[in-house]
């Protein structure tokens, strides 16, 4: 970012526009060097400036996410996002500052799980990171006509992002019941009552009202079997969607009963958008 911790404290000093709350991008990458630097800085009053700065940014961060967490409350969560929706084509399982954004925004609580070690076949929770979201809300044109239902929602950033940049009615499915009343916490204190969270075994949940089903891979083996026999019977109802990310979306790309556009059907590190065969 700059030449040393010298030159780069100087410019914070002199240079204030990192204090705006919007400019969450930039700080969060000086926070990153300050705090790289941290780590062998060894003279004390560098330190202390170090640290003191790291303070400023995360109460600037704080003060911007208050502001998006009231335009979320006043249904305006999309325009106050919209300076960090430019994801481009995102691939890869990394994370990046639009997902230090919306877990600072969403505040959701992370519950240690009752139980801990996932039944076989089960995943573990781990978030998607949130470009993919983006992507997917606008590749698969989600729209308030929608339904999405998150298979494995964990904590529910998914639900509660695909609501926010598209109106959709969005509800989760999660067997981990402290993961559940988290969602369902962070869904009552930003007022949307259109996300909903259900804790359920996904081969045993109503999937009935769905027409747009999410994955990141939640289940392999016999239970993702299960899983996709459901939505395949509920697509003989009406016509549906499945939005794969991970390793699942390769036995969705086997799957008869969905077509894709997608060049790379079993592509791993992207969204890939599966439509029902009519
Ligand atoms: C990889 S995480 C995905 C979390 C979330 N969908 C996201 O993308 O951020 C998988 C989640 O699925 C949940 N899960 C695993 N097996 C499940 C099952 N049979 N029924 C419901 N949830 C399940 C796990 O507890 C975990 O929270």
């Amino acid at each position: 970012m700059t030449d040393g911790p010298a030159a780069f404290l100087a410019l914070l000093d002199d240079d204030p526009t990192w204090r705006v709350p919007g400019a969450f991008r930039w700080r969060a990458d000086a926070a990153d060097q300050l705090d790289l630097w941290l780590v062998s800085l060894d003279d004390p009053a560098q330190r202390q400036r170090a640290e003191v700065l790291l303070d400023a940014m995360a109460a600037a961060d704080d003060v911007l996410f208050a502001q998006v967490r009231d335009a979320i409350r006043a249904g305006e969560g999309r325009a106050a996002l919209s300076p960090w929706l430019d994801v481009g084509e995102p691939t890869g399982a990394h994370y990046d500052a639009l997902d230090a954004l919306i877990a600072g925004v969403f505040a959701l609580a992370e519950p240690v799980p009752d139980d801990p070690r996932p039944p076989a076949d089960m995943v573990f929770y781990q978030p998607t990171p949130m470009r993919h979201i983006v992507d997917a809300v606008q590749r698969a044109a989600l729209s308030p006509a929608d339904h999405v239902l998150d298979l494995g929602s964990g904590l529910g950033h998914v639900p509660l992002l695909v609501h926010v940049l598209s109106g959709a009615a969005v509800s989760g499915v999660e067997r981990e019941p402290a993961y559940v009343a988290s969602a369902r916490e962070a869904a009552v204190s930003l007022g949307l009552p259109e996300v909903s969270f259900t804790c359920a075994d996904a081969r045993e949940a109503d999937i009935s009202r769905a027409n747009v089903f999410y994955l990141f891979t939640p289940f392999i083996g016999p239970v993702l079997r299960d899983v996709i026999a459901r939505i395949e019977a509920e697509a003989r109802t009406r016509p549906l969607r499945v939005v794969a990310l991970g390793p699942c979306t390769r036995t969705f790309a086997r799957q008869a009963w969905l077509h894709t556009d997608a060049p790379d059907p079993e592509a791993a590190d992207r969204i890939v958008i599966f439509h029902s065969r009519r």
